[in-house]
């Protein structure tokens, strides 16, 4: 009998709706070719929805996710809200109230062309950044004293747990051993200057120990920067706190091609999980059908990977390649000179073909 996969789908603010519709037009696809079938439940959470009804993300549906194989997320935010307000609600939401303690975010250069670096090739920039995803200063520990006047003080805790840590970390080593490449994970933090990151240090080093086929490197945020534009090949595997892997992930986008076409996972091995492209909603951009769908089609491909439907994921991720191969795109952006959908067609078109050709 054909597997099913119940898929909850939020497709959320600004050019949301429109690279989700290509990332399950996709999946719909690849579920064809590979025969199995998905099961759709589509969330209207966002800013519209909030305007109408003041519900942000309710409790109920987070609930009723934990009970899907896989939850797809488009983007989050408008600026006709408080900054922040739906992204704490929605993807904090998510991440925190499903336990997705980590936050995969592959960096692969598709096509030379893509990268703004100089010399560098896609054989320099194949990495993937385990961003710890559920504590720090994204925890939520903090607030305001004399809110609004000239004494006003605001609190913000950064927050390790050493459960919160190790698990992460083990993560990162059980996957810098299954990745082909270097057999190495670089641990960055910022233990020079935040002492409580010596928790990092440690449970690194400790939990490194049972892992004597994988090679420790460690560089501090600030040089892990530096090195991700000067030297992006020295990096296999990273495991990084929650905050400097927002700021390091974005950089890395950059390296391999722009915001458009980075993807992520957001992940509880073994329980429901999130994808979603790591770009915002882009207000200005929506609706006009210039988004890159890529990112969202790659977290599709992740998706599909983490389902453990592996050709399914690798038929997605070849025609990626493809298109970016074809040198239709000038850039990966919303100048790429081809528009959403007809990307969209593209890949779509690539993988059928893929399909009916022998290998
Ligand atoms: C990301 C985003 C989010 C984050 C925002 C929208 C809260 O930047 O997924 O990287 O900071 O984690
Ligand atoms: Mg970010």
């Amino acid at each position: 009998m054909a597997k099913t996969y119940r898929v909850a789908v939020l497709p959320g603010d600004g050019i949301g709706p429109e690279v989700t519709r290509e990332a399950v037009e996709t999946l719909r696809l690849v579920g064809e070719i590979r025969g199995f079938t998905l099961q759709l439940t589509t969330y209207p959470f966002g800013a519209e929805h909030y305007l109408k009804t003041k519900e942000a993300f309710p409790a109920s549906a987070l609930e009723e996710m934990r009970g899907q194989d896989a939850i797809l997320l488009g983007a989050i935010g408008d600026p006709r809200l408080p900054v922040g307000m739906l992204e704490r609600a929605i993807i904090s939401g998510i991440r925190f109230g499903l336990d997705l303690y980590v936050n995969l975010r592959p960096i692969k250069l598709y096509a030379a062309d893509l990268c703004p670096l100089k010399g560098k090739t896609p054989e320099h920039i194949d990495m993937v950044v385990v961003r710890e995803n559920t504590e720090d200063v994204y925890a939520g520990i903090g607030g305001f004293l004399k809110k609004g006047t000239a004494d006003e003080v605001a609190v913000q805790e950064m927050i390790f747990t050493r459960k919160g840590v190790e698990r992460v970390i083990r993560y990162a080593f059980d996957l810098a051993r299954v990745r082909a490449k270097a057999k190495k994970l670089t641990l960055v933090d910022k233990a020079n200057a935040v002492g409580a990151m010596d928790l990092w240090t440690r449970a690194f080093e400790e939990v490194g120990r049972e892992y004597s086929d994988i090679a420790r490197d460690h560089a501090y945020i600030d040089a892990a920067c530096m090195w991700m534009v000067k030297n992006p090949e020295s990096f296999d595997t990273i495991v990084v706190s929650n905050m400097f892997g927002d700021i390091l992930t974005d950089l890395g986008a950059a390296v391999q091609g722009g915001m458009g076409i980075a993807a992520s996972g957001n992940i509880h091995p073994g329980k429901v999980s999130m994808f979603e492209p790591i770009h915002g909603s882009a207000p200005k951009h929506a609706g006009k059908n210039v988004a890159s769908p890529i990112g969202a089609i790659l977290a599709a491909q992740m998706l599909l990977q983490y389902l453990g439907e592996t050709e399914g994921a690798e038929v997605i991720e070849d025609s990626v390649a493809e298109l970016f191969a074809t040198g239709k795109l000038k850039s990966a952006g919303t100048d790429s000179g081809v528009g959403t959908r007809e990307q969209g067609d593209w890949i779509r078109q690539s993988a059928r073909r893929r399909a009916s050709t022998p290998t």
